[in-house]
């Protein structure tokens, strides 16, 4: 079964669809540790909920970024972790960390990456006038947003849609795709070759 870390810094609604899909049995893993920068996180409660064990590290604790994602990283790997989730997890990952779990850390975006990369992709894609965008699931590099992408979704952006609107729309598609992404890395289905993420298997099974 593969043993997960989970990043965190807020709302935590696709931390709940990752618990919900392991806990339906969608997902055959388990959540080692929930770890966030931020003591307000809702993600917290939902982590209680479940018996999940919780980790506040804040960034001000310590000396310099390095320390701070080098201490994660042992953390993560003392427990075990397999692969590290970032599941609204607002900072740019330090090198310590993804050097400890090359191409096995997975981000959730709101955007159809490369386009609008960085923080409000929703509102980024409003501004821009955009007919469609969508949310991309991709291992995370050393740059912001810029690691292989694994799946994404599409919606459309109407006219009427504001930034609320279109994060509705988004986060439900983001809901599937994240334990889909997960449930693949379980099932050893994804490799990574260059900048290219291959997925094994039928074809459907990725139709969303
Ligand atoms: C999600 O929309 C996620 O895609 C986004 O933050 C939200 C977190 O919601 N992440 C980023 O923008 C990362 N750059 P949640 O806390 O309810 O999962």
């Amino acid at each position: 079964m593969l043993t997960l870390g989970v990043l965190a810094s807020g709302r935590g609604s696709n931390f709940q669809s990752i618990i919900d899909s392991i806990n339906s049995g969608y997902i055959k893993a388990n959540i080692s540790a929930l770890i966030t920068d931020n003591p307000e996180a809702s993600a917290i409660q939902r982590a209680k909920n479940n018996n999940i064990d919780t980790f506040i590290i804040r960034p001000k604790d310590f000396q310099n970024r390095d320390s701070y994602y080098s201490n994660i990283a042992d953390m993560l790997t003392g427990r075990g972790v397999e692969l590290v989730v970032l599941a609204g997890f607002m900072r740019v990952v330090g090198r310590p960390l993804i050097q400890a779990f090359k191409n096995r850390i997975m981000n959730i975006h709101p955007a159809l990456l490369p386009s609008f990369p960085g923080l409000h992709g929703q509102k980024q894609a409003v501004d821009y006038g955009v007919k469609i965008s969508g949310c991309t699931v991709h291992f995370v590099d050393e740059g912001v947003d810029t690691g292989p992408v694994i799946i994404q979704a599409a919606v459309p952006v109407h006219d009427d849609d504001t930034e609320e609107s279109l994060s509705d729309k988004i986060l439900k598609e983001e809901h599937k795709i994240f334990p889909l992404a997960i449930k693949l890395f379980s099932e050893g289905k994804i490799a990574v070759e260059g900048r290219k993420v291959i997925v094994k298997g039928r074809r459907e099974e990725l139709s969303l």
